[in-house]
């Protein structure tokens, strides 16, 4: 294919700031570091403004409606033609007095990512990814995955005509997403080990198969990723929320937020950034310590939680993720498994639903506010990064009671004898 990116974007180590230039599929720089896009911002000052963006939201071009190409000047710089897109993003923002209750945040909003096409944020991320992919001439994709993005990959490539390869560890994917990549075609391969090994491995074959890595070290994936804050700044009329929480894993997603935000704020299009809080589960909190250490990440090892999504102990994207929370003043916060499953619990009863690691931002809200660091009067919004199907196990076992200590409101599914008295008798009760 040709090879027709203008040069507006480059690729910096975020280490030791060696650049690259932005038209070869690179995803470290030589010292080892992860890599930026970095675009030409002087350029596109007084070329990008929000009227420009909204107006885009009545076309009927793809790449118009998808709400991560919609914000193409900050995302990569190629003809509309390029763009492989389902489209992604236009997901809901939701109020919720139940949960506005659970957390204590009057002005709180609900960020559905299990809207996206296969039910998870990744797939804004994705269709950068596959997009790129194409445009470098590339046939094989591959990832390592807790399970989202081996179905957005999965359903990307196949859509496009592209091979994939997933490595997923073994027994430790919820079932919709290992359903997912089966059902999508992707040759699957289960690690005998945690995501760590399976990160570990997959960059070792991308690079001795010429197979384009699709992870979110990939940086042109945290190039999709910014767009969620992009549209929840348009769903919220160009008002800056205070807080933004979002679970923390690889910790892609809250690196590229904090981005999109630097981003915007330095063309002008907002004059304030919303500050960024990670959660954590207990049992898989790296970012978490280094935080607090106020020191570089030390790896987890073994990590271990419900929320399979985020079971992770050595994320790839640790220095990106606390440059952004530092340059937002924002926090890492830490739940444990039981914590993370009341969220759930309160998250699905609201009527909008998750998966477990999703609701980590709504009870890791609820425990800013407790400690005070999250002010009750100020506008928040927590992402819910997957849909409530992807994990139909957990949500089975905590309301059977097999799951999670001291849970409130769980919903006990009953038996009864096909007849009449017996099934009113069971209602009257
Ligand atoms: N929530 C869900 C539902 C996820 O699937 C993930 C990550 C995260 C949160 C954390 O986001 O990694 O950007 O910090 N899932 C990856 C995967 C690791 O393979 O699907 P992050």
């Amino acid at each position: 294919m040709k090879r027709d990116v203008n040069r507006r974007y480059e690729l910096v180590c975020v280490r030791c700031k060696a650049v690259y230039p932005g038209d070869e599929p690179r995803n470290r720089c030589d010292c080892g570091g992860t890599l930026d896009v970095v675009h030409d911002l002087e350029m596109l000052k007084g070329r990008i403004d929000k009227r420009v963006l909204d107006e885009r939201m009545g076309s009927l071009m793809p790449w118009d409606v998808s709400g991560v190409w919609r914000f193409r000047e900050l995302v990569a710089p190629l003809s509309c033609d390029k763009i492989f897109t389902r489209p992604e993003g236009n997901t809901g923002l939701y109020i919720s007095g139940r949960l506005s209750l659970f957390t204590g945040i009057d002005n709180l909003r609900l960020k559905q990512e299990g809207e996206n096409p296969t039910g998870s944020f990744k797939d804004r991320g994705m269709t950068v990814g596959i997009t790129m992919a194409r445009f470098f001439g590339m046939k094989t994709v591959a990832c390592a995955s807790t399970g989202n993005t081996a179905a957005s990959m999965a359903a990307y490539a196949a859509m496009a005509g592209m091979r994939a390869v997933v490595f997923v560890p073994a027994g430790k994917i919820a079932l919709g997403k290992l359903a997912q990549a089966l059902a999508y075609g992707a040759r699957t391969i289960q690690i005998e080990a945690d995501f760590d090994s399976a990160m570990h491995l997959v960059e070792q074959v991308c690079r001795k198969r010429n197979i384009y890595l699709l992870n979110s070290l990939n940086p042109f994936r945290i190039e999709g990723q910014k767009a969620i804050g992009f549209e929840i700044l348009q769903q919220m009329r160009w008002n800056v929320p205070d807080w933004i929480v979002v679970p923390g894993g690889n910790l892609g997603n809250n690196s590229a937020l904090s981005k999109g935000f630097m981003e915007l704020k330095e063309l002008g299009l907002i004059d304030k950034l919303p500050k960024i809080a990670v959660v954590q589960a207990e049992g898989a909190n790296p970012l978490y310590t280094a935080f607090r250490e106020k020191r570089d990440l030390v790896p987890v090892q073994n990590p271990d939680t419900v929320a399979t999504a985020i079971r992770i102990g050595n994320p790839v994207s640790w220095r990106k993720s606390l440059r952004g929370i530092e340059a937002t003043g924002g926090v890492v916060e830490q739940l444990t498994d039981d914590e993370i499953l009341q969220a759930k619990i309160e998250v699905d009863a609201s009527g909008i639903g998750a998966e477990p690691a999703s609701c980590a931002s709504v009870g890791g809200a609820r425990k800013l506010v407790k400690k005070g660091t999250i002010r009750p009067g100020s506008n928040v919004v927590c992402v819910l990064t997957g849909n409530l199907l992807k994990d139909p196990d957990t949500v089975i076992a905590v309301h059977k009671g097999s799951l999670g200590k001291n849970i409130q409101g769980r919903n006990q599914p009953v038996k009864v004898e096909p007849r009449l008295d017996a099934v009113l008798q069971e209602l009257d009760n």
